[in-house]
């Protein structure tokens, strides 16, 4: 038996891109070392990740947004700890535990009134797709309405209101009865409910993929709209729940919205244990477990394991104690102004927008400097995809900050700093960014050649 578990990781560390390289997925293996991304991470704690060689990174991505507390929040840890250490009745399938009881009652308390009913899953694609399920049971009606450029997971469910072809592409036919919408046209989406024929609309309070934020009176007109058609409104929070953005959930930005399905998941076990929920109307609980016969009609075997819920029950109370909510309001306004204020110096950065600790820089064609207009042309016409290479390999490899690109084929890169994030962190980050954004600006540069020659590669190998 593994008596020191810990040795044995570490003796078997340098093996670890082989190993994925033999038996998980080459291709990322590949474009890890492509990029220089390969940095055989040995610890994290906090806002920090440190390689073998004791280096110190800020971690920007966040395990894509699920170490809101950071990296191995010791609050979190200790109630594993104990947890662990307890013999609980875990997963006892025929009973009600007490765990999953309390979490319901904590996350219904952050929610309007009406929504007071939890469904627990295990990830955010799980939630969309019991929302899904749930508005097409409650309502009697097949079609869902989605955004472009929305995500919404990867499961073939999520995968048919996924906003991107890319995602799509070669998986065959997916859930019948989906139609994109574009994102903040309330005029398309009243003309797509008009058949009164539509389950529900389902929408990112800020997009993922691209960092876009609803306008105001957006989701109260949406939600109007929805109700006078008969379907239901569904707000995905997977990313953007629990202080991300500054208030609990992103929607409760603004006044009077009220959805009728909200899906969460990421930050809410601290980033300890896969979890998720829906939180919905008792009346839409109530349409699809409406008998005994059918109380487990949709059920999952992990959900309300007991690591996951005592991870959430601590997270949420990391949240409101050490008030992260205000922070990532606080110090997010701090991030975007003063990113703001760099990308005004940089003809590529077109805009940064976002809202609280979710926030991204737009970069475009240059249309007031020919010379770097020609430079981005080369490169796009080499690889459309690759330019924010030239922001986020130096950040890492120069500047040590990670980040990553907000989805394939945008030209958007998006930071999720941990909630716990400080004020000099984020000093760190935005020295760097304007390191970075003067680099690409020199035409010719290291940078632009860098960049250059890993479209090519990328070329040569067909990838
Ligand atoms: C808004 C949104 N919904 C759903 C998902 C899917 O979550 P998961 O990767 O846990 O399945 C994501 C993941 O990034 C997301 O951002």
């Amino acid at each position: 038996m593994y008596e020191d578990f810990r040795a044995f990781i570490e003796q078997h560390r340098d093996t670890q891109y082989a190993l994925h390289q033999q038996y998980l997925n080459p291709a990322f293996v590949k474009m890890l070392k492509t990029i220089g991304f390969d940095k055989n991470y040995v610890r994290g704690e906090g806002c920090y990740l440190w390689d073998p060689q004791g280096n110190r990174y800020l971690d920007l991505l966040t395990g894509w947004g699920v170490f809101m507390l950071g990296r191995n929040h010791p609050k979190v840890r200790g109630v594993l700890h104990q947890m662990l250490d307890a013999n609980s009745p875990n997963l006892v399938r025929m009973d009600c535990s007490i765990l999953s009881g309390l979490v319901a009652k904590t996350l219904v308390s952050h929610l309007p009134e009406g929504l007071s009913r939890v469904f627990f899953t295990n990830s955010g694609t799980e939630s969309v797709e019991t929302a899904l399920k749930f508005a097409r049971c409650t309502t009697a009606r097949e079609k869902i309405i989605y955004c472009q450029d929305a995500f919404h997971g990867l499961t073939t469910g999520a995968l048919a209101v996924n906003g991107a072809a890319f995602f799509r592409e070669r998986f065959g036919a997916l859930l019948p009865g989906t139609q994109p919408i574009p994102f903040n046209d309330l005029p398309a989406l009243e003309k797509a409910l008009a058949g009164h024929d539509v389950a529900a609309f389902i929408v990112e309070p800020i997009q993922g993929k691209t960092c876009r934020v609803v306008h105001d009176g957006y989701l109260a007109e949406a939600q109007r709209l929805c109700r006078q058609a008969g379907a239901l409104l569904i707000i995905d929070e997977v990313q953007s729940g629990f202080g991300r953005t500054g208030r609990w959930f992103c929607f409760q930005h603004w006044p009077d919205v009220e959805p009728d399905v909200v899906c969460v998941a990421k930050g809410l076990s601290g980033g300890f244990v896969p979890v998720g929920a829906v939180i919905t109307r008792p009346r839409i609980m109530d349409s699809v477990f409406d008998s005994m016969e059918r109380c487990v009609v949709h059920s999952n075997t992990f959900g309300q394991n007991d690591l996951a819920m005592a991870a959430a029950l601590a997270s949420l109370q990391v949240i409101e104690e050490d008030r992260l909510v205000e922070n990532a309001h606080e110090l997010g306004q701090y991030a975007m102004s003063r990113l703001a204020e760099i990308g005004r110096t940089c003809p590529f950065v077109t805009e940064v927008r976002g809202q609280g600790l979710m926030f991204g820089i737009d970069f475009a064609r240059p249309t007031n400097s020919l010379k770097l207009r020609l430079a981005w042309d080369a490169l796009h016409q080499l690889n459309f995809g690759v330019f924010g290479q030239m922001i986020v390999v130096p950040l890492l490899n120069q500047h040590r900050i990670l980040t990553q690109v907000a989805g394939y084929h945008t030209e958007v890169i998006k930071f999720l700093p941990p909630l716990i994030v400080t004020r000099e962190d984020l000093d760190w980050f935005l020295r760097a960014m304007e390191s970075v954004l003067a680099d690409a600006q020199r035409v010719p540069g290291a940078a632009w050649n860098t960049v250059m020659d890993l479209a090519k590669n990328v070329m040569r190998a067909g990838a």
